[in-house]
């Protein structure tokens, strides 16, 4: 190689090292262009001192020259990338770039609880039937509560409903029946239909029995209401809440303000009737109370009861929802375990 051309071969070097500088977009691409070009032991900084001893003794120092100008450019063209790589880095952490490659995050979407979708599953079956929705209180007085429904001071019926008290008397309504008696206060013209949903509470706690929990009353008053109409409605809303073969007995029962008074039962799902520690071995599970509304309560809200009749239920919204849902503790209803609420979705 003669003097000349190895200097302009020096020339080429140079060019070629500023394309790659253009071509690096990363702290790894800068290391290996910096072990390319002056990396201790192949660097080709270092070759091309090596070859000094081929080249001419009078041109040696002019080739030496040239060698110390490329090597002087090289340095300083890796540090300045090296500055603008730590920049640009810099500069993308803090701006949060968007990565549109990334493979998307699914958004997790809420749900309805298990007891709302419920709930309004209810309210449109009754509204089919031409039922309107009546609110209340969750605080009540003990003459809504009890009193207006029948139960004197020392009746033995008001130990069936284990009442939370405040200090001034007041308390947590028990059932969703006292906004009957508001109803037939406010609108002493019938027919009234009305549903009542709302939360209750009551100081019991076991597998089925929650100490807050939702219940949907139901009050229709009309002229010559029976027994019939009433069975007739809550089959008419059992069939469609649950399939055609679920099993329904109704039992009678007692309840101070309905006269004659029945409690409903569905066959448990979680034994298909045949007993479990759910059902507490009785193959049914009770989802309702019902009866004719007691002619004192009639005549006690200012609805004559020689001209009108009615019934009344009260369903468990809780327990429909465990049979549902197949949930056989209700506590999981209101434990909020995402596991489960994920699970129930219409
Ligand atoms: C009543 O509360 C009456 N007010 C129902 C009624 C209304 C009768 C209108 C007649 C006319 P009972 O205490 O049985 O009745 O409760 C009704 C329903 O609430 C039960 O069938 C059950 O499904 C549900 N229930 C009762 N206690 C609890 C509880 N602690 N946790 C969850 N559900 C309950
Ligand atoms: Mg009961």
């Amino acid at each position: 190689m003669t003097a000349t051309s190895a200097i302009d071969h020096l020339e080429e070097l140079a060019e070629q090292f500023r394309r790659q500088v253009s071509e690096v977009t990363d702290r790894q691409g800068w290391e290996a262009l910096r072990l390319q070009w002056v990396g201790r032991k192949q660097g080709r900084l270092r070759d091309l001192m090596g070859r000094m001893k081929d080249i001419p003794a009078d041109a040696r120092r002019t080739y030496g020259q040239a060698v110390n100008r490329l090597k002087v450019d090289v340095e300083s063209g890796l540090q300045a990338l090296e500055e603008s790589l730590a920049t640009a880095s810099e500069a993308e952490a803090q701006s949060d770039v968007l990565d549109i490659t990334l493979p998307g995050r699914r958004p997790q979407l809420g749900t309805l609880h298990p007891v709302t979708q419920v709930m309004r599953e209810i309210e449109s079956i009754f509204a089919e039937l031409g039922y309107s929705v009546a609110e209340g209180p969750e605080i009540e007085d003990d003459y809504h509560n009890f009193e207006a429904l029948n139960f004197p001071l020392d009746h033995p019926a008001r130990e069936t409903q284990d009442t939370f008290f405040f200090d001034n008397g007041m308390l947590l309504r028990t059932h969703t029946s006292p906004v009957q008696v508001r109803t037939m206060l406010e609108r002493s013209a019938p027919p009234i239909r009305v549903i009542c949903p709302g939360r209750v509470f009551r100081n019991d706690n076991d597998l089925r029995h929650s100490p807050m929990f939702h219940q949907v009353e139901g009050l229709a008053i009309g002229e010559g209401l029976s027994l019939g109409d009433l069975k007739g409605t809550l089959e008419a809303f059992i069939q469609r809440l649950f399939s055609a073969d679920t099993g329904v007995r109704l039992r009678p029962s007692f309840f101070p303000f309905t006269e004659p008074s029945a409690e409903v039962d569905i066959t448990c799902p979680f034994c298909s009737g045949n007993g479990c520690a759910v059902c507490s071995n009785t193959g049914w599970m009770e989802i309702l109370g019902c009866g004719m509304v007691d002619p004192r309560v009639l005549s006690g809200c200012g609805i004559d009861p020689d001209r009108y009749s009615g019934y009344a239920f009260g369903l468990g919204i809780d327990r429909v929802a465990m049979i549902r849902y197949g949930i056989p503790n209700i506590r999981l209803l209101f434990d909020n375990d995402e596991r489960l609420l994920r699970q129930i979705r219409v």
